[in-house]
């Protein structure tokens, strides 16, 4: 399985911080964003890794990061997304690299207490399809929020003002090669933008979704909010425990 950080983005909600820089470059407590990700994939045993990245920075991850060296990586791919487009828009950048591999994608500013090693070897063995991983969160509306009904997803909601569970749909995502044939059907919804969650609810209708539910803390570290929850929870019990 190949690895791949959406990275890209204008980062509108954390201006003026992202006014000069890209926001995964921004500190969360005493390593910049993008590390966090790049350890999620590696803790999982994906060191195959694309980085998605955009804006007027995008330079700089390569100052940053190099060739991944700081990982224990041998190398790292790169490529650059042009505007915004959406998380679906930034993915299909990949296909090229995928080259009809099952790939994990991390949001890049997504950052976890614990492993994924459990869920990438349960999608491993689920063959094809895709998977995703829950959280249950106080806030489901900021969220992709799937209506679930016993253990079977039955849609998932983008940002909905009446949540039909409190679980978030996280940033890490399971996906087959398929993934970039619906990409290609896809189109821009209300905020302009390729939704990662009609990618999601095309392999619901095709009865082709599983789940599981992280274990350890989550968040997301794209607002004023969640950048300093993200920083505090770090400092408190560290991120990405094997
Ligand atoms: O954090 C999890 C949530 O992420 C999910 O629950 C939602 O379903 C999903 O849509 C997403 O919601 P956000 O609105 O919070 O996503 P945001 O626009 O902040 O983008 C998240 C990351 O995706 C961002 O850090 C970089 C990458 N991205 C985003 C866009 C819009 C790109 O690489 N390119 C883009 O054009």
């Amino acid at each position: 399985m190949k690895g791949v950080i959406l990275a890209g983005g204008l980062g509108t909600r954390l201006s003026p911080l992202t006014r000069i820089t890209n926001k995964h470059l921004l500190p969360v407590h005493n390593e910049p964003m993008i590390y966090y990700p790049i350890k999620t994939l590696i803790n999982a045993g994906i060191e195959d890794i694309m980085i998605v990245t955009g804006g007027n920075s995008a330079g700089d991850f390569l100052k940053l990061l190099r060739n991944g060296k700081d990982f224990g990586l041998k190398h790292l791919n790169y490529t650059y997304q042009d505007g915004e487009g959406g998380i679906a828009d930034a993915l299909s950048l990949v296909e090229h690299f995928a080259d009809d591999e099952a790939i994990c994608v991390v949001l890049g500013d997504n950052i976890i207490e614990g492993n994924i090693r459990s869920a990438a070897e349960a999608y491993e063995r689920q063959g094809n399809g895709a998977k995703i991983l829950l959280k249950d969160v106080p806030d489901p509306q900021r969220f992709g929020v799937p209506e679930l009904d016993g253990s079977r997803v039955v849609q998932i909601e983008e940002k909905p003002s009446q949540p039909k569970s409190s679980y978030a749909v996280i940033g890490i995502y399971f996906y087959d090669s398929s993934v970039f044939d619906v990409i290609k059907t896809l189109v821009p919804s209300g905020r302009g933008e390729l939704e990662i969650t009609d990618v999601n609810n095309h392999y619901i209708n095709r009865g082709e979704m599983t789940w599981d539910e992280l274990e350890g803390w989550w968040t997301d570290a794209g607002t004023f909010e969640s950048l300093l929850r993200a920083s505090n929870m770090v400092a408190e019990s560290g991120a990405n425990k094997v």
